[in-house]
């Protein structure tokens, strides 16, 4: 057994099966019967992370994807999508165009890896670096250990990989590029490169079930997490997966998921993502309600937005950047959330950094 897959067993071994089984009945009580979760998980995250809510822009870079994950909608093998990779003198802009919108920080995600040579990447970054002051995340794949020292160095602060599901025989039936192992290594690495980290998993995908669902919980907990990103399965047009039932899920597992995170991750940034908004008009707002404390609007041009369909209904798809960046102030108004005015770097290392 190699290191990592025992370290992997110990994670997930790390919380008894009493609490296991106790997720597993939160996880299946409906909206009604969960108001008192919803209210702790609010009460956690407003002691211990304030009202604030921290924006991130996010400029989907490029949808080039060498990855065939079977859930997703621009999966290599999915020839119906038009490719696209923004220049980076745009990405640039775009970011200058973050500040001015008040966001703190912008995130660059793509398919994995990134059509773009590691030090391109790091000069965009240093260039960002230099002539702002916002805070950067990457998200755009597995690299070597020192692609992510190189990003570190270049001045990236964050750096987000979801390990999708903790299941190794559901993970390894829907990655055929790439294990469990070798995505929990890059975490590793992610951190051992001095960048704040963030993971996650997808709730509700064909072959789960709330018991591994319980499981992805706990060792997202257990992995200790700057940032914690999760959000449904849709079932996307095109891919191994659309034909398959997803798990199927009462909505509020969705969101008992995030609370009970939030109860065992205090200190975690845990963002209302975006794919919520797909399952309830009202998706990310509710999460914010619920222990949520980040908001993600997008910045990615409209003309690309079409084109980067992870999954179908996908909101905020025909808005600009600006419409977003006007929607996310009014939906904040209407919750009572103040708008954090701080980059929103790790609270977890706050102490120590
Ligand atoms: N439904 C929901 N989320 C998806 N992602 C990819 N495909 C889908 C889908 N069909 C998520 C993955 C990935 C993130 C960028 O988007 O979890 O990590
Ligand atoms: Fe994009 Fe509301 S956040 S339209």
């Amino acid at each position: 057994m190699s290191t990592i897959s025992k370290e992997l067993d110990k994670l997930k071994n790390k919380y008894s099966a009493r609490i296991k089984s106790k997720i597993v009945s939160i996880l299946n009580r409906n909206e009604i019967d969960s108001e008192s979760l919803y209210r702790l998980a609010a009460r956690i995250c407003h002691r211990h992370l304030g009202d604030e809510v921290h924006l991130r822009g996010i400029i989907e870079f490029s949808n080039y994807c060498g990855q065939n994950c079977f859930y997703c909608g621009i999966r290599a093998d999915n020839h119906t999508v038009k490719r696209y990779k923004i220049p980076l003198e745009q990405v640039y802009k775009l970011s200058l165009q973050a500040r001015e919108y008040g966001y703190r920080t912008v995130v660059l995600q793509s398919g994995e890896p990134a059509p773009y040579s590691p030090d391109s990447i790091c000069r965009l970054i240093t260039r960002i670096k230099q002539t702002t002051d916002l805070a950067i995340t990457l998200s755009c794949g597995v690299y070597p250990a020192a692609v992510y020292r190189q990003f570190a160095d270049a001045g990236c602060d964050r750096y987000l990989l979801r390990f999708e599901s903790s299941d190794q025989k559901l993970f390894n039936s829907l990655h055929p590029d790439i294990t469990l192992e070798e995505r929990l290594q890059a975490l590793l690495d992610i951190r051992a490169a001095g960048l704040q980290t963030g993971s996650g998993f997808l709730i509700g995908l064909p072959g789960s079930s709330p018991s591994t669902l319980a499981d992805d919980i706990l060792l997202t907990s257990a992995l200790s997490l700057d940032m914690i990103g999760c959000g449904p399965f849709l079932r996307a047009p095109q891919t191994p997966l659309s034909g398959r039932p997803s798990l199927l899920l009462n909505k509020s597992t969705y969101y008992n998921t995030l609370a009970i995170l939030r109860i065992l991750n205090p200190l975690a940034h845990i963002p209302a993502t975006t794919a919520f908004d797909a399952i309830d008009p009202h998706g990310r707002d509710l999460v914010l309600q619920r222990g949520g404390n980040v908001f993600m609007p997008n910045l990615t041009p409209k003309s690309y937005r079409k084109d980067y369909q992870l999954y179908p209904g996908k909101p905020c798809v025909d808005e600009k950047a600006s419409q977003c960046a006007g929607c996310v102030r009014r939906r904040l108004a209407r919750l009572n959330r103040p708008i954090a005015e701080n980059p929103g770097g790790s609270f977890r290392l706050r102490h120590i950094l």
